[in-house]
């Protein structure tokens, strides 16, 4: 079975602004020829610089949302729809972050229903699992995993349109990171889930990215694990040397 190609992601969160393009511009000129056919780039600023990023990136290198809607519009004032973000430029969106589940309250039905619109609106989802420091100690990491899967990725959903980014959320911006054998034994499972879910041909080919305290120090190790096919980078992304010096693992 080929290895999917890399994709590492940047997710900037609740950070940027007019003047963070640079950070895109500094990531365009690091990304050469060499880097180019090894991994895909994409970067995910807060939906205010979407357009612009977009535009400056001209396809090069990815741009995508960090949430969206459900439905394509309508009265829900303060929301954005894929088929907004599709309009802006944007190729992907994450949905389910951990940070949506806890902050926002969303369920795996929830999330589903956003992966769905994404596909709907010709966007790649990548849909957010992971478990918490108590699930982990509880020894739940794997069932967790397993029904938030279940929950939340769309039947019928294909390679093309799906990216799967395991995120312990005790992992999240703690410098924290699981041993390589967690790692592996978590994507293990997240590949047969899959596999159920969308057929073992379109589960070989979904991207299945780590997240969670990623840095050029410790990128090559997490992205050398069995069924790891990226990264999605938090802080570390916000510093193109740093979000470059983690693609450079591939
Ligand atoms: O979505 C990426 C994120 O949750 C990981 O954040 O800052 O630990 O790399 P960070």
């Amino acid at each position: 079975n080929e290895r999917p190609r890399p994709l590492v992601a940047g997710n900037w969160k609740m950070n940027g602004l007019r003047a963070s393009s640079e950070v895109l511009s500094e990531i365009m000129a690091g990304y050469g020829a060499g880097l180019r056919n090894r991994a895909d780039l994409l970067v995910c600023p807060p939906a205010t610089l979407v357009a612009a990023l977009a535009g400056a990136a001209k396809g090069a290198v990815g741009v995508g949302g960090q949430d969206c809607h459900a439905k394509a519009s309508g009265a829900h004032t303060g929301d954005i729809s894929a088929e907004m973000l599709a309009d802006a430029g944007a190729s992907h969106v994450i949905v389910g972050h951990s940070e949506r589940r806890a902050d926002h309250g969303e369920t795996d039905a929830v999330v589903r229903a956003k992966a769905e619109a994404a596909r709907r609106a010709g966007l790649v989802a990548i849909v957010c699992v992971g478990e918490t420091q108590a699930q982990r100690e509880a020894g739940e990491t794997l069932t967790v995993v397993a029904s938030q899967l279940r929950g939340s990725i769309p039947a019928g959903a294909m390679a093309a349109d799906l990216v799967v980014a395991y995120e312990p959320v005790w992992a999240i911006g703690t410098g924290l990171t699981p041993t390589a054998a967690d790692v592996a034994e978590v994507h293990a499972l997240i590949r047969t889930e899959l596999g159920t879910l969308v057929g073992e041909a379109e589960a070989g080919r979904v991207r299945v990215l780590y997240g969670g305290s990623v840095k050029p120090s410790n990128a090559a190790e997490l992205m050398a694990v069995a069924n790891v096919d990226g990264a999605l980078v938090g802080g570390a992304s916000l510093v193109a040397a740093d979000f470059l010096g983690i693609a450079r693992v591939y």
